[in-house]
């Protein structure tokens, strides 16, 4: 196995030819912005691609394998990819039916309408005009759904018009979040579009929403494979990082020196140092494998204007 100074590895540069397609799920934490890097460093000629930890999907849709193959514990996620691939066959016809529905709600619709009201509390308050104009009918929105959660098209209403487009549910099961400074501009019919573009282009197939761990071991691998990991990170705050902790982290870590122990071919993404925080197990453990390190900037949690310099790495076995 190829040894590297640790953390010394070369930068990446962004591919000038290489633009990223941006999941119609606006993930957080989502690997749109760092595909071009990332997709130079996987493998040639992927046979089956694995995305365990696909999330908003950022970095299957940006790959190219034979057969693309999606997992995620969260089964929202997973129902949310099925009902856009559903969706995918005339998304002209879906996302008329969205306008439609954006319109019974009345909720603001820049894409297509310019909103004089909007224009107004434009001028006073400069970072919540969206959610000031928005959030009466976003609550009766968010009462629909939480009364009949089968209707997966508010629920992907509600990521539209949600804080950081977030995805988030409270104990009792109920979706619970705020209304967020954001619409149904131009970039979501178009990610929509892109993401329709792709699943028809391309052989894909999602997982019933399985743990990490089941998930790769109910896998029958063939030559070619290539599993992409990209979990949560241990140092770094996010709302699904409340399903890792450091007994997920370790099992992660021993199923991939299994796979490498078998000849699977596999990358990994994660954050050695955050701030203050480093991860020592991650440290230790990827001393034995190659490492590359990718640039980012990462959005503030609570403040969305704020962008802080963090840095990636890219832990692979081959
Ligand atoms: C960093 S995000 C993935 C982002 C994704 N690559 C993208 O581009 O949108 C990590 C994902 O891991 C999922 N996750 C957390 N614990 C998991 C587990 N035990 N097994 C599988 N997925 C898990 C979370 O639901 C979350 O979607």
């Amino acid at each position: 196995m190829m040894q590297t100074a640790l953390f010394t590895t070369e930068e990446f540069e962004v591919q000038k030819n290489f633009k990223a397609i941006r999941s119609p799920l606006f993930y957080v934490g989502d690997k749109y912005k760092l595909m071009p890097q990332l997709e130079k460093l996987f493998p040639d000629n992927i046979n089956n691609y694995y995305d365990v930890f696909c999330g908003g999907g950022s970095a299957s849709i940006n790959v190219k394998a034979k057969k693309i193959i999606m997992n995620d514990v969260d089964v929202k996620i997973i129902e949310l990819h099925n009902f856009l691939q559903d969706k995918s066959s005339n998304i002209e016809q879906f996302i008329e039916s969205m306008y439609n529905l954006i319109r019974q709600y009345e909720l603001s619709l820049s894409e297509l309408e310019k909103n004089e009201e909007i224009e107004r509390l434009k001028k006073k308050f400069k970072k919540t005009y969206f959610a000031k104009y928005n959030k009466q009918s976003y609550l009766k929105l968010r009462d629909d759904y939480n009364r009949d959660q089968t209707n997966t098209e508010l629920l992907y209403l509600l990521l539209v018009y949600g804080f950081n487009h977030m995805i988030r549910f409270n104990t009792q099961g109920q979706f619970n979040l705020p209304v967020g400074n954001v619409d149904w501009n131009k970039n979501v019919s178009t990610a929509l579009r892109s993401y329709a573009h792709w699943y028809n282009s391309n052989n894909v197939e999602m997982s019933k929403g399985l743990d990490f761990e089941d998930f790769v071991n109910s896998i029958e691998l063939e030559a070619g494979d290539f599993l992409y990991f990209d979990p949560p990170y241990l140092i770094t705050f996010s709302d699904y990082n409340k399903l890792w902790g450091l007994e997920e982290e370790k099992r992660l870590y021993n199923l991939l020196d299994k796979l490498s122990d078998k000849g699977v071919f596999w990358g990994l993404s994660n954050m050695v140092t955050h701030k203050e925080k480093t991860n020592e197990i991650l440290f230790d453990w990827a001393k034995k494998y190659s490492k590359y390190s990718i640039e980012s900037n990462y959005i503030s949690r609570f403040d969305n204007t704020i962008k802080k310099k963090s840095k990636e790495i890219y832990v692979t076995n081959y």
